[in-house]
């Protein structure tokens, strides 16, 4: 039997001395039953502890191995009855004694724990049995006590039944997050609003989830053990056998999309991500039936904007038309007329009507040049620019304006800036632009009598080789509440226009990466100004 090292040390402790005297009575009973050398030797070699009782319980006999229980000497137990030498036992000692010389037999199987005083071996436990001496008249003369420590083996046990207890808690334990895993799995398959599919490698749906029926109609007993064939829209037929072999071949597959087939007769798109593990494809699906319908009202939303578009711009572009072709059509009527009129002098006057329909051709090719140039402005990409002198493009503007400023009793002042460099641009653009300022300059002071109507109009050279023109009138000036609006297209304060003027001036010099912008006039009036990179 196996030591410890508790046990080993203990054996070189001092033990203690029991209590009480040994009585002659004692000393008899122990010389009675000193035992021939052989047996005294197995006693003391045993591995277990050995002892013999008289019937009063008294140590005729104990080897080394026993006394480790108490710690008391085998010279001071012999003769000592267990009261004196370990009197917690003593009780239940005593009992077993009377019984087993009362009734002859043996009792077997008593365990014992460690008596020390010093409390050394208090842990260990020992496992007594107790059998009759008996005389050959069959008379009991003393009881036989073998102990044998079962410490280890108790130990083992108890790390036995304690690993026994964890396994099956562990068990338990397994078993209840198996039992709960389960049941939430179980509550997602049945709770999804996505179609969820095991299937086998040949796409035969082995299981289904209530999400079928929901979105599809069709019953799980309907769909087991059947692939997708029958259900599918002849379209994706191909499509979805490809990706189902993807699948098989240990291909992951991309997100696909499929229509199927409702109960309803009508078909629905699923958007497809599937995975295939050990023999098995496992697939998710979402309807996005709806999702298509809007993705197609949405195109079909986007085309009905660029008509739109195209018609919106189709109806600026002949805005911009009829408000640029107003005024070379004004003066061709106007021209016409006085022709007419020279004819019907008598003599008719031919030299000016000659002179009138020169002015009429000219006016009607401005109107040519306005169409082209209002055309370019909404073409895409960049129409060709030139190199123009912008003081000799305001002297022909006024060329064309002046009859009216004579007839609007307007006084104008040129302060054109000499030596200004050409600028790259459209011409024809610029000339509608002054135009347009210089009309709205006539029609703002056409209502003016307390002072003079005057139109001055300056050049500048403004930063590196650029220019700023500046258009002053003496004219109502602009509120406030307006200033900010004058430059909206169809924005106007006149009952017959169309306020479509600066809209198209801004768009034409921003074109030129030019800036426009308004100031008012001192004491009245407003100035225009227009400021033209001369590189850009
Ligand atoms: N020199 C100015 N003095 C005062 N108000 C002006 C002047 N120029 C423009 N405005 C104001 O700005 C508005 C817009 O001018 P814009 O040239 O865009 O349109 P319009 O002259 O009204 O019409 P259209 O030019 O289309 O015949 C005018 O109606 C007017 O109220
Ligand atoms: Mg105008």
């Amino acid at each position: 039997m196996r030591r410890s090292t508790r046990e080993t040390k203990s054996k070189k402790r001092p033990i203690s001395r029991p209590s009480g005297r040994i009585t002659k009575k004692g000393r008899r009973s122990a010389q009675l039953y000193r035992q021939p050398p052989e047996l005294q030797l197995i006693y003391d070699t045993a591995p277990v502890g050995l002892a013999f009782l008289t019937p009063d319980c008294r140590y005729a006999q104990i080897n080394q191995r026993l006394t480790e229980i108490c710690g008391i000497s085998v010279a001071d137990h012999i003769g000592r009855s267990v009261r004196q030498t370990v009197p917690q036992v003593a009780d239940q000692v005593e009992k077993i004694v009377q019984a087993v010389t009362r009734t002859g037999e043996p009792v077997i199987g008593i365990e014992v724990h460690g008596q020390r005083v010093d409390k050394l071996n208090a842990d260990h436990v020992w496992i007594t049995s107790w059998h009759p001496l008996r005389k050959p008249d069959g008379s009991i003369v003393g009881v036989n006590v073998v102990a044998e420590d079962v410490t280890e083996r108790k130990r083992a046990e108890a790390t036995l039944a304690a690993a026994q207890k964890a396994l099956r808690e562990l068990n338990e334990n397994l078993e209840h997050r198996v039992r709960t895993e389960t049941r939430e799995r179980l509550q997602i398959w049945n709770v999804s609003r996505d179609l969820l599919v095991v299937a086998d490698m040949a796409g035969t749906y082995l299981n289904v989830n209530p999400a079928w029926k929901a979105t599809l109609g069709w019953s799980e007993t309907e769909l087991l053990g059947k692939t997708s064939q029958w259900l599918l829209h002849p379209e994706d037929l191909e499509t979805t056998r490809a990706q189902i072999d993807n699948l098989a071949a240990g291909r992951t597959s991309p997100r696909f999309e499929s229509r199927y087939r409702h109960k309803d007769g009508s078909y629905r798109w699923i958007a497809w991500k599937a995975v295939s593990n050990q023999e098995r494809i496992y697939a998710v699906g979402r309807d996005i039936t709806d999702l298509k319908e809007a993705e197609g009202e949405l195109r079909q939303t986007r085309r009905e904007l660029a008509r739109v578009a195209r018609h919106t711009a189709f109806a600026a572009m002949t805005a911009a038309i009829a408000h640029e072709i107003k005024q070379p059509l004004g003066a061709i009527v106007t021209n016409a007329n006085a022709g007419q009129r020279w004819l019907d002098r008598s003599p008719p006057a031919l030299d000016e009507v000659r002179d009138t329909l020169k002015h009429v051709a000219a006016d009607g090719l401005r109107a040519t040049e306005v169409i082209q140039s209002v055309r370019a402005m909404f073409a895409k990409g960049e129409p060709t620019e030139n190199l123009f002198d912008v003081n000799e493009l305001i002297r022909e503007t006024i060329g064309i304006v002046g009859s009216e400023l004579d007839a609007e009793k307007i006084e104008l002042t040129l302060a054109l800036a000499p030596q200004i460099p050409l600028l790259p641009g459209h011409r024809a653009q610029l000339q509608q632009v002054m135009l347009n300022i210089v009309t709205n300059a006539v029609d703002a002071m056409r209502d003016i009598s307390d002072r003079a109507r005057v139109l001055t109009i300056r050049t500048a050279p403004s930063n590196s080789a650029g220019i700023a023109i500046s258009i002053e009138d003496s004219g109502t000036g602009i509120s406030s509440e307006n200033v900010d609006r004058m430059f909206d297209a169809f924005f106007t304060t006149k009952s017959n226009s169309m306020g479509m003027g600066l809209a198209i001036c801004r768009s034409i010099v921003e074109a030129h990466v030019g800036r426009m912008f308004v100031s008012p006039n001192r004491p009245h009036g407003s100035v225009f100004h227009i400021v033209l990179p001369g590189d850009h």
